[in-house]
Order: C-alpha cells, then sequence, then structure tokens
C-alpha cells in the first residue's frame, strides 16, 4: 500500500460498540496511510454503551494517537432493552482480559449531536460497526443530513446467507432494526459489509503469533488474550491449529479505505421489523424484474481476502506470511 499524504486522506468517524473486533477495527483505521479518523462515537451492543465508551477509550489510549470519542446511545430507537454479546466479546467486552486504567474521558457532546454537526461539513465518510441508533438520531435532529454524507459503510446484514444471531438476522441489525431500515432509505449511498463477505474474512490460528510482547504496539498483550477468547468463541470445543473467526468490522474499515477489497451489487434492501420470527432480516430483493430501487444499497458479495488479510495482519502484527 502506498503511503499518502495527510490531505489525501479520506476523512472517516467510526461509530463502535467495542468489542474484540471493533477494537481491531479502531487500530486498524488508526495505522492506515489512506484514513483521517476525525472522532469515534460509541454505541451499545457488544455490551452496555458505558463497557464499549470505556473499551473505545482504552482502545484509542493505547494505539497513542488522540481521537475525540463521543458516548452515545444506550438503547434501540424502539424500546429501552438490550441484549449484549458476552459470550462473543466477554463480560467486558474484550475478551476478560485484564484491562488497564483509562485516563481519557469521552467528549461532553453526545455522539449524535457530534454527527449531526460534523456530517453536516461534508465529506466525511461515516464507518458503522455497530448497531444505527447514533446515525438514526442524527438523521432525526438533522434531516437534510442525508445529502452531506458522501457514504456509510455499514458492517450489517446478511444478504444471502444465514444471520447469527437468528436463522435470519445479522447482530448490529437486530440489534436496532428501526434504526437500519430508516438509515437504508434515507437516500445516503450505503455499502453493506454483512455476514456474506465478513465470514469469508477469517483470521486463523496460523495467523497468530506465540507470545504478547511488541514494542510498537501498546495493545499487542490486550489484543492476543481478547483475540484468544473470539477464537475460542467461534470455535468451541476445537483444538487450536483448525480455529478462525470472522473479521466483522476491520472488513468494514478497509472496504471504506479500497473499496476494491469487496465487490459490490445495488440491491433494494429493507429490514424486517413486524414479525418475531424475521424481525432484523436484511431483505435483498434480487430479482431481476424488481423496479429499480429508488434508494439502492451496495451490497458486498464478494471479497479479496488474502489481500485484506495480509494488510490486517501486517498492520495489528499478526503473522502475515502463515
Ligand atoms: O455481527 C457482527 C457484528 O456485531 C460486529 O460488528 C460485532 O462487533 C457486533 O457488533
Ligand atoms: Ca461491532
Amino acid at each position: 500500500m502506498q503511503p499518502v499524504s495527510a490531505g489525501d486522506r479520506t476523512p472517516v468517524i467510526l461509530d463502535v460498540d467495542t468489542g474484540i473486533d471493533d477494537a481491531m477495527a479502531i487500530w486498524y483505521a488508526l495505522a492506515s496511510p489512506r484514513l483521517d479518523v476525525r472522532g469515534i462515537t460509541t454505541c451499545f451492543g457488544n455490551g452496555g454503551i458505558e463497557i464499549t465508551t470505556r473499551n473505545t477509550l482504552l482502545a484509542v489510549e493505547l494505539s497513542g494517537r488522540s481521537v475525540p470519542v463521543y458516548r452515545g446511545a444506550a438503547h434501540p430507537l424502539a424500546s429501552g432493552g438490550v441484549e449484549t454479546a458476552e459470550a462473543f466479546h466477554g463480560a467486558n467486552g474484550l475478551g476478560d482480559a485484564d484491562l488497564p486504567a483509562v485516563h481519557s474521558h469521552a467528549a461532553a457532546e453526545p455522539a449524535a449531536e457530534y454527527l449531526a454537526s460534523a456530517l453536516a461539513e461534508g465529506g466525511i465518510t461515516l464507518v458503522a460497526t455497530a448497531r444505527l441508533t447514533n446515525l438514526a438520531l442524527a438523521l432525526a435532529l438533522y434531516p437534510e443530513l442525508a445529502r452531506r454524507i458522501p457514504r456509510v459503510v455499514v458492517m450489517g446484514g446478511a444478504a444471502f446467507c444465514p444471520g447469527n444471531v437468528t436463522p435470519v438476522a445479522e447482530a448490529n441489525i437486530w440489534g436496532d432494526p428501526e434504526a437500519a431500515d430508516l438509515v437504508f432509505q434515507s437516500g445516503i449511498p450505503v455499502t453493506m459489509v454483512g455476514l456474506d463477505v465478513t465470514h469469508q474474512a477469517c483470521l486463523t490460528d496460523r495467523h497468530l503469533r506465540p507470545g504478547a510482547s511488541d514494542p510498537e504496539r501498546a495493545y499487542a498483550s490486550l489484543l492476543a488474550t481478547a483475540t484468544e477468547f473470539y477464537m475460542q468463541a467461534y470455535n468451541p470445543g476445537a483444538p487450536a491449529g483448525d480455529r478462525s473467526c470472522p473479521l466483522h468490522d476491520p472488513l468494514a474499515v478497509a472496504a471504506a479505505e479500497d473499496p476494491t477489497i469487496v465487490a459490490t451489487k445495488p440491491y433494494s434492501v429493507r429490514v424486517a421489523l413486524q414479525d418475531p420470527l424475521t424481525r432484523g432480516m436484511t431483505v435483498v430483493d434480487a430479482r431481476g424484474r424488481a423496479p429499480a430501487p429508488t434508494h439502492p444499497v451496495d451490497v458486498a458479495v464478494g471479497v479479496d481476502a488474502p489481500r485484506f488479510l495480509h494488510e490486517f495482519c501486517r498492520r495489528l502484527g499478526f503473522n502475515n506470511a502463515p
């Protein structure tokens, strides 16, 4: 990847629910020669909002970079109920690793207000790797915002494959389906990086390095512990050597940085809201005879996994020549 000058970097805001793969995504983005991370907003999801915000502040601190963090939604648009993902991310959201004290604080401005004002400047891509609640709230504050956002890259959805929370629903969409449908219908250009492609972009045991110290990465020890937890969660009972885990959120960052890392097709996408059996399903209209959608979503249907994995491992200190 060729280094580029700061002026050529794509300005982005990350919207996260840190979470192990969100932490990886933050470190991947902050090490990018092509992205300018202007701010990070937090949402409930992999843990409650206090946990995901604390983990986001910690991930930024351990990166050695200074990026403002804005605390966001504590519950979905339509209900106060929150189900977290402890089985995949641990009770503390980072694989139950011993976490160092966090010294920084979230900004006073709430995430939705920050998104509304920052995105209104124009030209800033949002990479959303959590429930879409914060963006939906920002659109409610400032409906004109949709025209100012060049693209939202969403990690979420399952177009032509099973879900991961229910048979048909992926976690980020299922966790706030009303917000997701609102964003998909908003007219903002959306790239949907769903399970169709993130399940093809997997870290394996062969990428892991023994030992966890790395003078270039203060987060190395935490990353090693969290990755081991994540591997076990995705491969219960499997022996070390045969395991793999999907890099959901880092792949969304990679697609924002370099859209050619995924192949996309434009489809009409609606989110199922009514029936408990299908709630949170991304309903993709793949019929050739369907009328052209008013606001097509660019659905990722293919990924250059070797290229992505090589760069991911290089940036985060995994073995990239397994
Ligand atoms: O379904 C995977 C997604 O849900 C990832 O963003 C993960 O971090 C969780 O938020
Ligand atoms: Ca996430």
